[in-house]
Parts: C-alpha cells; sequence; structure tokens
C-alpha cells in the first residue's frame, strides 16, 4: 500500500548555493565517472559524464566474471576520472564534494570506486557521500529535466526489479518487487538462449525488430496476485525451451518479440496496480502523479511505450531518464551525492563497501517478506 504522505517534504528544492560533486561508480561492469552541478532551483547540469564499458572483456564468458570486473576497474579508475575532470574543464578545488557507489554490486568493483573517493576526498579535504547505487537510478530521470518528489518509480535493471514510491532522497519505500530474476537478467538469458552475444537486452530488442509478437503464447506470471511482485523464471524457461525449436531467424525474430511484449506487459501490469493504490491513497489532492522508469531496461522502447500507455490511462504522467542515463553511469551517483549533501547526509571517511543494501532497509530488515533467501539472490 502506497503510504499517506501530504505534506511537502522531501520536494525537490535547490541547495543555498550551487553543488559541484564528482560521481564514481564501479559496482558492475562499467567504469564511470562525472561531474554535476546541482543549482539553487533544484534543477541538475551534467558537466561531464564518461563511461568505459568492459563489455569487451567478459563478452567471451557470457556475463560478467566479477575478478575481471575488479581488476579492469583498478586500472581504468584514474584515466576514466581524469577525463570527467577535463571534460568538465573543472579542477578538484572546484568541488564541492565526492560521491561514490558504495553498493550493492559485486564487491570487489565497490570497494575500487569508493577506496577512489576516500583518497580524493583526503587529498582534498572534501565531504565523502557513500551512494547507495539504486539511489542513483532513483533520481536519474532527474539528469537534464526537472522532476519534482514525490514520484512512482519502476527500477527495472539487470539486477534489480522493484516498484518504489520516491518521496525525496533517502526518503523511499518498496512496493514490490521480483521473486526471482530481474527483467534485464530474463532479457539477457533468454536472449543468450537465442544466440544473442551479451548484454542480451539490446540484442533482443534489435533481434525483435522483424518479428510477430502473437506468434508464440507465453506464460504470464503470479496471474490474479493483488500485490506488485514480479516473476520471470516461468517465462524464462519457456521461452529458451521454444529458443532451442527455433530453426530459422523468422522463428527467432518471432520469439524475440514475443518475450520483449511479454515483460513489458508484467511491468505495466504491476505499474497499473501501483498507480491504482496511489491513487486510492492520495486520491486527486496531489498534482499531476508522475510513474518514472529507469535502469538498463528502461532503454527498451517497447518497454518505455507501453509503459506510457498505462500511465496515461492512470491519469499519470511518464518519464523515463535520457538514453544514456539509463544504463549504469556516475552522473545518476554524482546527483544522488549531490542531493545527500544538501542535507547534510555525508558519509564517514570509514564507510564500508555492501554487497547488498536494500533501498528501504528499515522495511527490508522489519518485513518477513524481505527475509534473505525468500527473494531472489540480488531482489
Ligand atoms: O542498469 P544497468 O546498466 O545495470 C544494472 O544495474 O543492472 O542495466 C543493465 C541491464 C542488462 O540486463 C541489459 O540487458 C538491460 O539492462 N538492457 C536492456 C536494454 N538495454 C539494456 N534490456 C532491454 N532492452 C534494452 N534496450
Ligand atoms: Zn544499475
Amino acid at each position: 500500500m502506497v503510504a499517506d504522505y501530504s505534506s511537502e517534504a522531501g520536494r525537490a528544492t535547490g541547495p543555498a548555493h550551487p553543488l559541484t560533486v564528482l560521481g564514481l561508480e564501479t559496482s558492475c561492469d562499467e567504469t564511470a565517472a562525472a561531474v554535476v552541478r546541482l543549482s539553487t532551483d533544484g534543477g541538475a547540469t551534467v558537466l561531464s559524464s564518461v563511461v568505459y564499458s568492459q563489455i569487451d572483456e567478459h563478452a567471451a564468458f557470457g556475463g560478467v566474471v566479477p575478478e575481471i570486473a575488479a581488476r579492469s576497474h583498478v586500472e581504468m579508475i584514474d584515466g576514466v576520472v581524469r577525463r570527467a575532470m577535463d571534460e568538465a574543464g573543472l579542477d578538484f578545488a572546484a568541488l564541492d564534494g565526492v560521491a561514490a557507489t558504495a553498493g550493492p554490486g559485486l564487491v570487489g568493483g565497490v570497494m575500487v570506486g569508493l577506496s577512489y573517493g576516500k583518497a580524493v576526498a583526503l587529498a582534498r579535504g572534501l565531504p565523502l557521500v557513500a551512494v547507495n547505487h539504486l539511489e542513483g537510478h532513483a533520481v536519474s530521470a532527474r539528469l537534464g529535466q526537472k522532476v519534482a518528489y514525490p514520484f512512482l518509480l519502476l527500477l527495472v535493471s539487470g539486477g534489480h526489479c522493484q516498484l518504489l514510491e520516491v518521496r525525496g532522497i533517502g526518503d523511499m519505500s518498496r512496493l514490490g518487487s521480483t521473486i526471482d530474476d530481474a527483467a534485464g537478467e530474463a532479457f539477457d538469458k533468454i536472449a543468450k538462449a537465442l544466440g544473442q552475444g551479451y548484454p542480451g537486452g539490446p540484442a533482443l530488442e534489435r533481434l525483435a525488430e522483424g518479428g510477430d509478437d502473437t506468434r508464440f503464447a507465453l506464460p504470464r506470471a503470479l496471474l490474479g496476485r493483488k500485490d506488485c511482485d514480479f516473476s520471470f523464471s516461468g517465462l524464462k524457461t519457456a521461452a529458451s525451451r521454444l529458443a532451442q525449436a527455433c530453426e530459422t531467424e523468422q522463428d527467432r525474430a518471432d520469439l524475440a518479440a514475443g518475450v520483449q511484449k511479454a515483460i513489458a506487459r508484467q511491468l505495466s501490469e504491476r505499474a497499473h496496480r501501483a498507480m491504482q493504490d496511489w491513487r486510492e491513497v492520495r486520491g486527486t489532492v496531489a498534482a499531476r502523479p508522475l510513474l518514472v522508469v529507469a535502469g538498463g531496461v528502461a532503454a527498451n522502447r517497447t518497454v518505455r511505450a507501453v509503459l506510457e500507455a498505462t500511465a496515461a490511462k492512470n491519469g499519470f504522467d511518464f518519464l523515463a531518464p535520457p538514453m544514456a542515463y539509463c544504463t549504469d553511469n556516475a552522473a545518476m551517483i554524482a546527483l544522488a551525492g549531490a542531493e545527500r549533501l544538501q542535507l547534510g547526509l555525508v558519509s564517514d571517511i570509514d564507510v564500508a563497501a555492501r554487497p547488498r543494501w536494500p533501498l528501504d532497509e528499515d522495511k527490508a530488515l522489519s518485513d518477513p517478506m524481505h527475509k534473505p533467501g525468500r527473494k531472489g539472490a540480488k531482489a
């Protein structure tokens, strides 16, 4: 159920003076650094955003190899940060703070970016902000466009699939999440079964272009349940079996189109439920409500189109981040860091890297639904 928050607390208003923050992201297979300025009106400007993708280093293994990722982050981070500072045209003295992803993610990689952030903070006497990677995705739609809190967020990436109510930075609650695979993981695994490379999402989207999305009947998960949870393992198993029987390129394209439609439909059905809950609790008191989709899967055009139509049906506005900020990047980490800095939420220099870190930690700890072992490994 969506909580009733009728106050204006958490709305996006800006800091007393502009805050310029260096952000670092190393939680998976992208080494990224960015400089973002949060202005007094609450708007965010990306001064630079550099992303080094390790995809080629992992491609032969069909997925991300943690040890390779961590070593590659060590090799690349210095150059990536230098480029981000050069492209922003700034010296370290112009920064107000440094923000680094501290989890959740592959902990070897997270430690690289976080340690680098600590070194910059110590050397330059800057405040350090440890950022939850998911909070970065949650604010990513605010990069390049004005988005006020609160909003409903569908966070769909390779590791996560959740619906959240976002009232402000550090103030989010989860309405539902996947009980097995994340949506991006389903895209990746089914794409692999269809003979596509890694990452599978973009490849499957391309393959689906010439496909008939009505040809294959695919299972619909958790039908009849009234909550906002997701499940993709049944679809993955069914689609992988069908993939083995595909003979022609047209067969594969039809299956890819069907899978893409099935994933988009499940995302939109759960988002529809969350929007109905939101309406029940808030009624028409709030300004026109907003649905935001973020994370790598938000780059998918079918997913965006289906969600946009569902939002319109529910009287919600719809927004997705610019394409460059859907997949992992450091601009979203810098912005989350700047918003935390504005609120005085800085971190101790000995803050630890965390492989797991739910956004709504209190609920995750207290609600048996979210006890370890009950949800998917990365949910
Ligand atoms: O947000 P992200 O870069 O990393 C995580 O935090 O997980 O998301 C990566 C995921 C991958 O599973 C990838 O296949 C998926 O996002 N993805 C897509 C598309 N672009 C990336 N899935 C479907 N269609 C796309 N165009
Ligand atoms: Zn991510």
